[in-house]
C-alpha cells in the first residue's frame, strides 16, 4: 500500500506566514494573555511553535507549527479555531484564574475555550512532541491538543474512536473540508467524503470486504498511532511502514486537501516535506473529485484532471465540483435517436438501475435504451462468472480512467452527434489546464440540476406503516458474491439534511401523510423544489455515528422497485429519513379502487418481487423485509410498484423496542408468516409467505385482514383466503372456469388466462405453510418472467 509518489508537495499542504517580531515563552501560567500580535509559545527543543498565524486579511488562528519555515511559509499541525478565525483587534488567548483557557476576539466574544477549570496552579507548555498542554502543578492533564486534532496526526498522537481528522478546505483556506478519517462503528478506520450534497465513503474500497481490504472489524479498542519510527499500527490491523522508516526525520500524517490520507516527512538536506506513504495510489478513487458527467484522470507527470464526458460541456468554469452538463438535446421518445460512445478504462461508481449478469452489449444497449434517464452502462467482464454485466447508470459520477480498470463505459449520446465525437479521438484534455482543482465552493449552493432532474422522475407517497425489519448479515456466506455485485449498489449517494430545512420543507411538519410503528411521515417539499416523504423516527439511535452507518446500508440499496432514500437527518434528538414521494400513494389505497387494471396488477406483482429479490439476495448485505403488505408497497406516477420501509429496524433504539414493542415488531397481522407464531427461525421466506397473500389479494380482491376502514370486500383471514383459493381451484380439473371463480369480479374477463393461472400458481406456492416449499423470491421473478417469454 505504501506507493510514494511524486507530488508536488508545495500546493497540498498549508503554509502561512506569521507576524515579525515576537516574544517567546516556554510556559504560560495564570493570568498570561497571549495576543495576536506578538507572543508565541516555543516546545523546549524549537521544533514546534505555538501562538496566532495569519489566515486571511484581519484574521488570525491559534496555531500550532513547525518552527522552520519552507520558503517562508509554516507548516500548520493545529488550529484552536480554524472555523473561526479571529480578527487581531483586543483578541488573544487567556489562561484565566479558573484554569480556563479561553480564546476572545474583540475582547469579548468567545471564541474557543478549552473547557478547563482548577483551582491550583496551572500550566500551559508546548512539549516536544508538538502536543500543547495544559496541567496541574502535579502533572495532571487538563487538556491538550492531541485530543482534538484538526487534519493532522503528529507521531505518538493517538488516533481513538473519539478523534477525526477533517481535511482543509484548500490550500489557501485552513476550515473544514469534506473529507473526513475516522473509525467507523465497524471499527474500521474509513475515508469519507462529506460534500454539501452527496456523501460517500472511498477508503477502504467500498466494494470490498473487510477482510478483503486487509482489515479486520473483530478489534473493538479502535486505536491507531503512528510511531517515531515511521510506523503506523492501527487496532482494525492496517499497518504500514513509510518509505524512510527510521528514527530520525520529522514527520506528519496528513488527510490532505484533496481527500489523500498521507504521510509527508521532512527532508533535513534541502528542508523541503516529501510523501514517504499515501493511502493509495490512484487519486482519482477518491469521491467528488470531480462533478457529475465528469471524469478524472491522474498521470504522474501532470498529476490530477477533471474533464467532461464527450458531449458535455462543463457548468462552472472555476470548479469543478460542479460536474458537466449536456451539449445537446436529450430526446427519450425515439430509440432511435440515441447511440452510444465506448470509453475505455473508465469506471463510474454507483448509481446503477439494476445488474444485469451475462449481458450481450446489444441488450445492454437496449436496456438503458428503454429507459429515460439511463445516461450510458457500464460493461464489465466478471472473471469468476466469464461472462459480461450490464450496469445501466442514471448518474455518471466518481468516474475516473485507469489502465488499470480494464472495463469500457458507454455513453449514451444523440444518434445524430455520435460519429463526430467518436472520431474526434480527444483524450479532453483540451478544456482544462489546472492540475490538481481545489474543491472550494461555499456550502449552501446547490447546483447539479441534472442529477435533480433524474430524482424529480416519481412523486408519490404512502401511509409508512412500518415496524419491523431484521437484516441479517451473513457476512462469510455472501462474501464471495459481495465481490461481484458489491459493485453495483455501493456508495450511491445521499446527502444530510438540517433539521431547520426539513421543517421548512415539510411547514413545520403539517401536512402528515403517514403513521406507524416507527414513526410519521410528511409531505415536504425540498428546497430543489422536488417533492419528498419526511419521516420523522421515533425511538431512532441516538448516536449519530451509529445511525450514519445503518443508514449507509439503506442508502446502498439501489433498484428501480424499492423506494429510493434523498438523505437523512440527525441533529439533537432528531432522527428523520427523507425519501421521493410516491404521487398514487400506497398499494393499499389503490386496491380496492377501479385504477388498477389486470395489467398494472401483473406489473405491480412482478415489479415488488424484483424489489423483494434485490433485498434478498443480490445486496452486499441481507435484508428481510419483514413487513411486505399492500401499505407498504407504492405506486409512481406509472404505477410501477416500489417496496418501502425496508431497513429500518437496525434504525431503531432495540432496548426501546424490546420492551415496549415487541410483539409489534413482528410484522402486521394479515401477512405474517406461521414461523412468527410457532417461534421458527426466520428467513427470507417470511417475505415470500407475505408476498404471496398480497398477490392473493390483489386477484381475488378479498382481504385476508380486517383492519381496513373499507366494508366493500370479504374479510377473510389469511389461511383461510389461502384455502378457500385452493379450493375452489381443485373442485375440478376444468382450471379455467374455476380460476375466473376466484378472480375479482372488478377485473371481469379482461385478463390474460394463462398468465393469471401462473400468477395463481406463484402465489399459493408463496404462501405454502412449510417455508421450505415456498419459492424464492428470485424463482418467482423467474417463473413470472419465464411466462413473458413464452408468449
Ligand atoms: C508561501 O506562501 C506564499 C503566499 O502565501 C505562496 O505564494 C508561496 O507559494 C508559498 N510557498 C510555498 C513553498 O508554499
Ligand atoms: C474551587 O474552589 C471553589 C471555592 O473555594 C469551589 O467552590 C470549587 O468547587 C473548587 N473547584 C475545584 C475544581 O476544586
Ligand atoms: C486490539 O488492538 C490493540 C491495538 O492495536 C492491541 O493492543 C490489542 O492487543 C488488540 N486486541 C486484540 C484482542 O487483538
Ligand atoms: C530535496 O531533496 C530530495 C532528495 O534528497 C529531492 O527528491 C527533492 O526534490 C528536493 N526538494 C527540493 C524542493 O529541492
Ligand atoms: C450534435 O448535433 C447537432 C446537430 O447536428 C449539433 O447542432 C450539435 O452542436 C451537436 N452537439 C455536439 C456536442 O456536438
Ligand atoms: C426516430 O429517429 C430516427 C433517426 O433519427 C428517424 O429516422 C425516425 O424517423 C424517428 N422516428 C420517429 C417516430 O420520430
Ligand atoms: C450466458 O448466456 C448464454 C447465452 O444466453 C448461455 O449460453 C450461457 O450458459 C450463460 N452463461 C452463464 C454462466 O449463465
Ligand atoms: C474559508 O472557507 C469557509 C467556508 O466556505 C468560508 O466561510 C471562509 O470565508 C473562507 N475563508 C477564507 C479566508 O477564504
Ligand atoms: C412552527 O411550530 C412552532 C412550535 O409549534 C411555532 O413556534 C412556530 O411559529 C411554527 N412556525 C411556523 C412557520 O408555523
Ligand atoms: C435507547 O433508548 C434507551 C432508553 O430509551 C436509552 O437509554 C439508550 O441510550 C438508547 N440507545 C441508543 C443507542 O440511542
Amino acid at each position: 500500500m505504501a506507493v510514494l509518489l511524486p507530488i508536488l508537495l508545495s500546493s497540498l499542504f498549508l503554509s502561512m506566514p506569521i507576524p515579525s517580531s515576537s516574544t517567546t515563552y516556554t510556559t504560560l501560567t495564570k493570568g498570561s494573555l497571549l495576543s495576536t500580535q506578538d507572543v508565541l509559545i516555543s516546545s523546549p527543543d524549537g521544533i514546534f511553535t505555538a501562538g496566532f498565524l495569519i489566515v486571511g486579511e484581519n484574521s488570525y488562528c491559534f496555531s500550532i507549527w513547525f518552527t522552520e519555515a519552507q520558503d517562508g511559509n509554516y507548516t500548520v499541525v493545529w488550529m484552536a479555531n480554524r472555523n473561526q478565525p479571529v480578527n487581531g483587534k483586543h483578541s488573544g488567548l487567556s489562561l484565566q484564574d479558573s484554569g480556563n483557557l479561553l480564546l476572545t476576539d474583540a475582547g469579548q466574544f468567545s471564541v474557543w475555550t478549552s473547557n478547563t477549570n482548577s483551582n491550583s496552579s496551572v500550566q500551559l507548555k508546548l512539549q516536544d512532541n508538538g502536543n500543547l498542554v495544559l496541567s496541574t502543578s502535579d502533572g495532571e492533564f487538563l487538556w491538550q491538543s492531541f485530543e482534538f486534532p484538526t487534519n493532522t496526526l503528529l507521531p505518538g498522537q493517538l488516533f481513538t474512536s473519539e478523534t477525526i481528522l477533517v481535511s482543509s478546505r484548500s490550500t489557501t483556506n485552513y476550515s473544514s473540508g469534506f473529507y473526513k478519517l475516522y473509525f467507523d462503528s465497524d471499527s474500521v478506520l474509513h475515508l469519507r467524503y462529506e460534500g454539501p450534497e452527496i456523501t460517500t465513503v472511498y477508503w477502504p474500497d467500498p466494494w470490498l470486504n473487510i477482510w478483503d481490504a486487509g482489515r479486520s472489524s473483530f478489534n473493538g479498542s479502535k486505536i491507531a498511532v503512528l510511531d517515531e519510527s515511521g510506523y503506523f499500527q492501527s487496532s482494525d490491523l492496517l499497518q504500514f511502514y513509510t518509505s524512510d522508516h527510521g528514527i530520525g526525520p520529522l514527520r506528519r500524517l496528513v488527510l490532505d486537501v484533496d481527500g489523500s490520507l498521507r504521510v509527508h516527512s521532512l527532508d533535513k538536506a534541502n528542508g523541503s516535506w516529501r510523501v514517504t506513504w499515501v493511502h493509495n495510489s490512484e487519486p482519482c478513487k477518491i469521491h467528488g473529485i470531480c462533478g457529475t458527467n465528469s471524469l478524472c484522470i491522474y498521470d504522474p507527470e501532470a498529476g490530477r484532471k477533471c474533464i467532461c464526458i464527450p458531449g458535455y460541456r462543463m457548468i462552472n468554469q472555476m470548479d469543478w465540483s460542479y460536474g458537466c452538463e449536456p451539449d445537446f438535446q436529450v430526446s427519450c421518445t425515439n430509440e432511435s435517436a440515441s447511440g452510444f460512445i465506448q470509453l475505455l478504462h473508465v469506471e463510474y461508481y454507483g448509481y446503477d438501475i439494476g445488474y444485469f449478469p451475462n449481458s450481450s452489449l446489444e441488450s445492454c444497449k437496449s436496456l438503458c435504451l428503454n429507459y429515460c434517464e439511463c445516461k450510458g452502462f457500464q460493461y464489465k467482464f466478471d472473471l469468476t462468472m466469464g461472462y459480461y454485466s450490464c450496469f445501466p447508470k442514471t448518474i455518471l459520477f466518481n468516474g475516473y480512467r485507469s489502465q488499470n480498470f480494464e472495463d469500457p463505459i458507454y455513453i449514451r449520446l444523440p444518434a445524430l452527434n455520435v460519429t463526430t465525437l467518436q472520431n474526434s479521438d480527444q483524450d479532453f484534455s483540451l478544456q482544462c489546464k489546472d492540475q490538481v482543482t481545489p474543491i472550494d465552493r461555499p456550502y449552501n449552493k446547490i447546483k447539479q440540476d441534472r442529477v435533480k432532474s433524474y430524482l424529480w422522475c416519481t412523486l408519490g407517497v404512502g401511509a409508512f406503516e412500518i415496524i419491523c425489519l431484521l437484516t441479517y448479515l451473513f457476512k462469510t456466506q455472501w462474501r464471495s458474491i459481495a465481490r461481484i455485485q458489491g459493485y453495483l449498489q455501493v456508495a450511491t449517494g445521499f446527502r444530510k439534511f438540517t433539521y431547520a430545512e426539513l421543517k421548512k420543507a415539510s411547514r413545520n411538519f403539517s401536512k402528515e401523510i403517514g403513521r406507524g410503528g416507527s414513526g410519521v411521515v410528511y409531505k415536504g417539499v425540498l428546497s430543489d423544489s422536488r417533492v419528498a416523504a419526511i419521516k420523522y423516527l421515533k425511538e431512532a439511535i441516538q448516536g449519530e455515528a451509529e445511525f450514519l452507518a445503518e443508514i449507509r446500508t439503506i442508502g446502498r440499496l439501489n433498484h428501480m422497485n424499492l423506494i429510493e432514500i434523498w438523505g437523512y437527518c440527525a441533529e439533537g434528538k432528531h432522527r428523520l429519513l427523507v425519501y421521493e414521494y410516491m404521487e398514487h400513494g400506497s398499494l393499499a389505497k389503490n386496491l380496492y379502487s377501479d385504477k388498477l387494471d389486470w395489467k398494472k396488477k401483473y406489473e405491480i406483482a412482478l415489479g415488488t418481487a424484483k424489489g423483494l429479490a434485490y433485498l434478498h439476495e443480490e445486496c452486499l448485505e441481507w435484508v428481510l423485509h419483514c413487513d411486505v403488505k399492500p401499505q407498504n408497497i407504492l405506486l409512481n406516477s406509472d404505477y410501477q410498484p416500489k417496496v418501502a420501509d425496508f431497513g429500518l429496524s437496525k434504525l431503531l433504539n432495540r432496548s426501546a423496542i424490546d420492551n415496549s414493542m415487541f410483539s409489534k415488531i413482528r410484522g402486521t397481522r394479515g401477512y405474517m408468516a406461521p414461523e412468527w407464531v410457532f417461534n421458527l427461525p426466520i428467513t427470507s421466506k417470511v417475505d415470500v409467505y407475505s408476498y404471496g397473500i398480497v398477490v392473493l389479494e390483489m386477484i381475488t380482491g378479498r382481504r385476508s385482514t380486517g383492519n381496513h376502514a373499507n366494508d366493500e370486500s370479504i374479510v377473510v383471514e389469511p389461511r383461510r383466503l389461502v384455502t378457500w383459493v385452493k379450493g375452489n381451484i381443485k373442485v375440478t380439473d376444468e382450471r379455467a372456469s374455476q380460476t375466473k371463480d376466484i378472480v375479482d369480479p372488478t377485473i371481469k374477463g379482461d385478463f390474460d388466462m394463462r398468465r393469471m393461472e401462473i400468477l395463481i400458481d406463484v402465489a399459493l406456492k408463496c404462501a405454502e405453510e412449510d417455508k421450505d416449499a415456498r419459492p424464492t423470491m428470485r424463482q418467482v421473478v423467474d417463473m413470472l418472467l419465464h411466462q413473458d417469454c413464452n408468449e
